[in-house]
């Protein structure tokens, strides 16, 4: 996938541009080969189906009101209480129900999802549970699990009995299929007993889970709505696990990748970047699943010795962090026969080693730079040594500071203006040929004013993508591609978030409990990876200073040549394509999608703005009228 650049060119015919009007020359020749990975995550309350918030009490304080986020008493009163006899070392909380003695009615709890739960007529959910009688009791009844409105009324319930005759861990696994579709998620999991037969047990329970049916119906899987959008914009890699989220807000609280494998009562979970805790029910297998069932090759990044409060390992302690990675890396490749961690990946259903190329040391480092120097040169020397046929990307400006041993890759990562975008879609252009590659690992157009990028809070940042953010991320991606012979792969970022309750805007797919909604960005960036093509045709450059940007791919097994084009002026352009092809075929079909430059999909507009496909007239000369703020994409046949 790593091929080298063509000097080759074909002649590039000089610009003709007017106001508003250029000829574009496409050459039938190619330049370079497009890599197929040229084209970032929310996971627990997002891609991560589990419905149930705060499902195992894990990095909470127990007896706090805090610790109960997300469940409420139902006629009972309920605590986090700290166990005596944990359901596991990873997880020492567990919710007590006690069922007040003049009980009568029904007792026990309810969980409000995150933020809502989409309950859907004739679905399969499939609840589970830990629970015990921390005092022995000769108990024996039943429970009710299901699930209900706001207003208490059930939609889906199923029974089962629990029984007091030991205090220790009994596992529960229901199904259950509701038999109305509520009018909306103001939904309640629910876990009740008889009062009056329960009436003053106390009963402990632990990793209370509920699933919907997901994404290829993998247990402990993906939500099926998020995981479709995205799966449509024919991605080619997933970067995992995240960017920031790797590094933790201390050392200590770092991603390990050993605490997100083996079952889901093993894992602590942690407190994430953004301050919420991570279930880690999404682990390091859960990704490398989601990968093959996308056929995406992971971009896989290992903890780099610097966490967000900018501390860094010192140097000569660096070895048990750079063992870890190594472990991690041979849970993703190793060889079960040879190593303990492609063993464990063997004993959880994956003998097979994954496919892997790609590895980041660390995250943003330009962020603690001096110390990079030394954590690059330890981590990439030694990992180099272990993994000869890995490539280790680099997270530092490029060349800056100057790294020892030279990165062969680099993760550049930019949040600008959609001017910034489209002012610098040549940036790439200026860059040496010389065997170093560079991965636009997260970009997006996050404020029209360059002021407001990085305030706290957000103020001035775009809520959601506009037509003029994803019309400026689309001049530079046609930048990306022209570059696509170092440029080795690109993604927008951040790739999910929910709809109101939101840290970092604007996002690629918002999400609420019920529905996603999908940006003018999404779009734009589905429009240039389902076209991807497989070669780059050079043309006549855009003005790099101007409003109308292009590029032109082959998709070679079918001969379909493929133009780009972005109109950011606020009036359409005539473009008069001239193609060096002996035969062009005289119908082809365009894809656009334009709208008002402030104009957004929201959740009470969620498609304000989608690409409409028809046909177009095209030959070996032909003029195409590209809309004011708009995008397109023209495939045809010529050869
Ligand atoms: C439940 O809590 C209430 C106070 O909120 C208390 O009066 C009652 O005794 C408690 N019942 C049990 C069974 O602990
Ligand atoms: C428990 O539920 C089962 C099945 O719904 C029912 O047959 C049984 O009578 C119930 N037992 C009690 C004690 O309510
Ligand atoms: C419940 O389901 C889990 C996950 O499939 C399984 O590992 C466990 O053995 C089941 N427990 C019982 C009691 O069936
Ligand atoms: C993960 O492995 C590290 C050693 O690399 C160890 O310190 C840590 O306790 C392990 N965490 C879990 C949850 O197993
Ligand atoms: C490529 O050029 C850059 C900029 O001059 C330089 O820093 C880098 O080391 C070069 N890469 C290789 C592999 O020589
Ligand atoms: C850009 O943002 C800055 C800081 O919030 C503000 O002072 C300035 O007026 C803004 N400029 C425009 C053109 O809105
Ligand atoms: C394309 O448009 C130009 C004016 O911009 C016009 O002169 C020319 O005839 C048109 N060509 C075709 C093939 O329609």
């Amino acid at each position: 996938m790593l091929i080298s650049f063509s000097s080759a060119l074909a002649l590039l015919l000089t610009i003709a541009e007017e106001c508003n009007a250029v000829t574009v020359s496409v050459s039938a020749t190619a330049s370079h080969a497009i890599p197929t990975t040229l084209c970032k995550y929310y996971g627990d309350g997002g891609l991560y189906a589990e419905l149930l918030q705060n499902r195992a009490f894990q990095q909470v304080t127990p007896g706090t009101a805090a610790a109960l986020n997300a469940w409420r008493a139902i006629n009972s009163n309920i605590t986090v209480v700290k166990e005596t006899t944990p359901v596991s070392a990873a997880l020492p909380n567990a919710l007590q129900l006690a069922v007040p003695s003049t009980n009568t009615g029904r007792g026990g709890f309810a969980n409000s999802g995150y933020f809502g739960i989409k309950v859907t007529e004739g679905a399969t959910y499939t609840a589970s549970f830990f629970y015990r009688f921390p005092a022995s009791s000769s108990f024996s009844g039943n429970a009710t699990i299901g699930l209900e409105t706001a207003s208490g009324q059930v939609v889906g319930s199923t029974v089962t009995v629990l029984s007091g005759s030991n205090t220790g861990w009994t596992q529960v696994n229901v199904t259950f299929q509701p038999e109305i579709t509520p009018i909306d998620t103001n939904n309640l999991f629910t876990v009740t007993l008889d009062g009056a037969e329960a009436s003053g047990q106390v009963i402990n329970f632990a990793l209370l889970s509920l699933f919907p049916p997901t994404f290829k119906n993998r247990p402990n899987g993906m939500r099926v709505d998020i995981a479709t959008a995205l799966a449509e914009m024919a991605p080619t890699f997933f970067r995992l696990p995240g960017g920031n989220n790797l590094e933790g807000e201390t050392i200590a609280t770092r991603w390990q990748w050993n605490a997100t494998v083996g079952p889901l009562v093993d894992r602590p979970g942690r407190v994430g970047d953004w301050s919420y805790v991570n279930t880690d029910g999404l682990g390091l297998l859960e990704y490398l699943n989601w990968c093959e069932d996308l056929n995406m090759q992971p971009i896989l990044a290992v903890w780099g010795g610097f966490s967000l409060d900018k501390t860094s390992v010192a140097e000569g302690q660096l070895e048990r962090y750079i063992q870890q990675a190594i472990e991690q890396i041979n849970f993703v490749i190793g060889d079960p026969a040879k190593n303990e961690q492609g063993a464990l990946r063997a004993s959880l259903g994956h003998p097979e080693p994954f496919a892997l190329t790609y590895v980041e040391i660390g995250n943003e480092d330009f962020l603690g730079p001096s110390t990079y120097t030394y954590r690059w040169k330890d981590f990439a020397t030694a990992l180099k040594m272990e993994f000869p046929d890995l490539h280790f990307i680099a997270t530092t400006r490029p060349f800056n500071p100057i790294l020892s041993p030279n990165p062969t890759e680099y993760d550049v990562h930019v949040y600008q203006t959609p001017t910034w975008f489209r002012q610098n879609s040549f940036i790439y252009d200026g860059f040496q040929r010389n065997g170093t590659k560079y991965f636009e690992g997260e970009y997006a157009a996050i404020s029209t004013n360059s002021s407001n990028l990085f305030g706290t809070p957000a103020t001035g940042r775009l809520t959601f993508p506009t037509m003029q953010s994803a019309a400026g991320e689309a001049a530079f991606i046609t930048g990306l591609e022209r570059n696509s012979d170092i440029v080795f792969a690109a993604s927008y970022a951040p790739l999910l978030g929910h709809a109101s309750n939101n840290q970092w805007m604007p996002n690629l797919v918002s999400f609420d409990a019920g529905f996603v909604y999908k940006s003018t960005s999404y779009y734009v960036q589905k429009m240039f990876g389902v076209n991807a093509g497989d070669e780059y045709l050079p043309s006549t450059l855009p003005t790099p200073s101007g409003t109308l940007f292009w590029s032109v791919v082959r998709k070679t097994s079918s001969n379909k040549i493929i133009i780009k084009v972005l109109n950011s002026a606020t009036t359409s352009a005539v473009l008069t394509f001239v193609l060096s092809f002996e035969n062009v075929e005289n119908m082809g079909s365009v894809e656009v999608i334009s709208g008002a430059a402030t104009a957004s999909n929201t959740p009470t507009t969620p498609e304000l703005v989608t690409p409409i496909t028809s046909s177009i007239t095209v030959g070996q000369t032909f003029n195409y009228t590209a809309p004011a703020m708009s995008v397109s994409v023209l495939i045809f046949t010529a050869q």
